[in-house]
């Protein structure tokens, strides 16, 4: 018998419904309506469906698991019960690309039980917010389902043969850090995500997960029939995951937009994690730093003992003196600790995180730095030997705690890490998490290199600033392709920037880098002001040598430029051509803009409207100079000053590989 049942709730002044059909279909929407899922059982098995206004987005997809030496939870179901309900609220961010952030969605859970056998009982949690669609697997306490391993997640996104994707590969020797590829879905090699699809209906869509504590991480690759599934990534013994019920799954998310302006301000991921965890936040605070570190990957340091080392006492003075003259709130040191002569690479097990090299002496420095006014970045390259890290962290965050040290940045490079496990499965994401935890027991902010992706839980816990994750300036300094091509930070934006903060390390005025003759920054040098508008992370490095910036007018923007933001708004963007981004500082009226490009020049024009009406603004504008080009002549930099209202128009050009940065000062009577 067809039964057709609609139900109408009223519930936070928000309306949505739900329909029950043959299969016992069910559908919900988003608060504006315009996103709808529809769930169903056929002949057991768990499906869902996903549309946006007109146009659907997901064919049927398969939900569910295999578990190792149990029946699969995939099929074999019946509907127990649903419940919808809805939530709305605005929650603000300590720190953050936005203050205030709307969290506003319906939310559906099915409680699904087996129909025969053990009876066990699995539930589907749907969260549809108007920009995108979540979901997570939960596994209630219960008599026949309590610890188990997973074989395999089931969960599939079955897209169309048309849609493209924007994809780094999983499961390689350089973790996240490749230059995204864009293919059509059936190219696709197992990738990480976030990975963004501009699908041939003209949505942009990005597909990532949230709320990642204690689980693999998962990756996407190609179904047969035109569409992604998830693989968890394992274990060395190829188990994916260790479970015991009471458990969630972390959330699978699908991030929607009309274009690829509109997915970078999109702030699902954040939303779907829980509140901050921390008490007192009072000492976690977003700063600028320069460091002892573009020197090493320049060649003219070397983090070892030697006649370059960098990390001496003398030359963290000079850099510490640099940073306080320049307000900026951190000093980065690496290769101050023992364990960095040799191959350090391959040395993670000889690391201490305690102790000095002999011409590095800790305690003058943090007294010389806390009278400064500066922090020291603490420096742990672990060299993916946990174990050795491990039995060293509670003494070392202590150590650093007692010295008034606020950061820490970390560093996991290797393959894998030291036992064999994956960068990205259930075993580091248990690690990371305990850092994260232990920094903040001890008031230390964290910095991580090599991590595991971000899926957000800096609302959690705020501590952890930002990541890596991606091929950063450093690439440019050695990488053997010759670094990174114009292209890269117009995509990172729209793919690895969207799952969170990135320590990019932006800001190398040396641009051509004479002493690497087969390498160089692929950028004009006002592009590289423009990635402190751009790319978004809470602790943002000047990373070029102090000596290349005194007296060069453009460094004025460095200094200037905040990096803890009111607001944020693309104006523009195309994946992997050009994109603009507005900021407005947190703790000033002034607003920021950023615009960069590819290889191709380009001309934009922008209204000004998001500037306070009637009031007079200072644009400082700092401009490819004529003729600058990234290849022939990256370093002209155009400084001018205009007066300008909300009214006004900006022309921006582009040199080709190039960028512009602007600070807009309300003029003070
Ligand atoms: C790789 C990191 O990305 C880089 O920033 C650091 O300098 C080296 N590892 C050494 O730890």
């Amino acid at each position: 018998m067809r039964i057709i049942q609609y139900i109408f709730l009223l519930l936070a002044g928000l309306s949505f419904f739900a329909c029950e059909q043959e299969w016992s279909e069910i559908a919900v929407n988003s608060p504006d309506y315009k996103l709808q899922l529809v769930f169903y059982l056929k002949d057991g098995k768990p499906l869902y469906k996903l549309s946006y206004a007109d146009k659907q987005v997901l064919k049927e997809s398969s939900l569910g698991f295999k578990l190792l030496n149990l029946p699969s939870l995939d099929s074999n179901f019946i509907l127990l019960d649903k419940n919808l309900s809805s939530y709305n609220e605005v929650w603000e961010q300590p720190w953050g690309e936005e203050k205030r952030i709307a969290n506003k969605y319906n939310q559906l859970t099915i409680f699904l039980q087996e129909r025969e056998g053990m009876q066990r009982r699995m539930n589907i949690i749907f969260r549809m917010f108007n920009k995108g669609l979540a979901f997570r697997y939960e596994f209630p306490e219960q008599e026949n389902l309590d610890e188990f391993q997973i074989a395999e997640e089931k969960t599939s996104f079955s897209l169309f043969p048309d849609d493209s994707a924007w994809w780094i590969p999983a499961y390689k020797p350089e973790r996240y850090e490749y230059i995204y590829k864009k293919s059509v879905l059936s190219d696709i090699d197992t990738a990480h995500t976030p990975l963004t699809v501009e699908a041939a209906n003209g949505l942009v869509l990005c597909f990532h997960e949230a709320a990642l504590y204690d689980f693999p991480s998962y990756t996407l690759y190609p179904s047969d029939s035109s569409g992604l599934i998830i693989d968890l990534v394992p274990w060395k013994n190829g188990v994916k995951a260790y479970v015991e019920t009471p458990f969630a799954t972390p959330w699978r998310t699908i991030q929607i937009a009309k274009t690829p302006a509109e997915l970078v301000t999109n702030y699902m991921i954040l939303n779907l994690n829980d509140s901050c965890r921390i008490e007192d936040i009072s000492w976690i605070k977003p700063a600028k730093y320069v460091g002892i570190w573009w020197g090493m990957h320049i060649g003219r340091y070397t983090w070892g003992s030697g006649p370059k080392h960098g990390a001496t006492t003398a030359n963290t003075k000079r850099y510490i003196d640099f940073a306080a003259e320049n307000s900026f709130g951190g000093v980065l040191v690496e290769g101050w600790n023992q364990g960095w002569d040799g191959d350090w690479m391959a040395n993670g097990a000889i690391f201490s995180f305690t102790k000095a090299h002999r011409d590095f002496n800790l305690k003058v420095i943090t007294d010389y730095a806390r009278e400064k006014g500066v922090s020291l970045i603490g420096h742990h390259e672990t060299s993916a030997h946990i174990d050795n890290y491990e039995d060293q962290m509670e003494e070392a965050y202590k150590m650093y705690e007692d010295l008034g040290v606020k950061y820490i940045k970390t560093g996991y490079v290797g393959q894998n890490l030291f036992n064999g496990e994956w960068h990205h499965g259930q075993y580091a994401v248990r690690h990371y998490q305990k850092t994260v935890e232990l920094a903040a027991e001890h008031h230390i902010m964290l910095c991580i290199h090599e991590p595991i992706k971000d899926c957000g839980i800096r609302r959690t816990w705020p501590n952890l600033m930002t990541r890596e994750g991606a091929r950063g300036m450093e690439w440019d300094a050695w990488g053997p392709d010759g670094g990174n091509p114009p292209s890269h930070v117009p995509t990172l934006v729209f793919t690895r920037l969207m799952s969170g903060p990135l320590d990019f390390t932006p800001g190398i005025f040396d641009i051509e880098i004479p002493q690497k003759p087969a390498n160089r920054v692929n950028t004009t040098l006002a592009k590289q002001l423009a990635y402190y508008v751009v790319i978004y992370s809470p602790l943002q490095m000047a990373a070029d040598l102090p000596e290349h910036y005194k007296g060069n007018p453009a460094f004025e923007f460095i200094r200037d430029v905040p990096c803890d933001w009111a607001k944020t708004k693309a104006l523009n963007g195309k994946i992997g051509d050009y994109v603009t981004i507005i900021r407005k500082d947190r703790n000033s009226e002034d607003w920021y803009l950023g615009s960069i490009t590819d290889e191709q020049p380009r001309d934009f024009r922008f209204i000004l409207d998001f500037l306070e009406k009637g009031t007079d603004y200072t644009a400082e504008i700092y401009a490819d100079g004529d003729s600058a080009d990234w290849k022939s002549n990256p370093l002209p930099v155009d400084i001018t000053q205009r007066t300008v209202t909300s009214r006004d128009t900006l022309f921006v050009h582009l040199a080709p590989g190039g960028g512009q940065a602007v600070r807009f000062t309300p003029l003070t009577e």
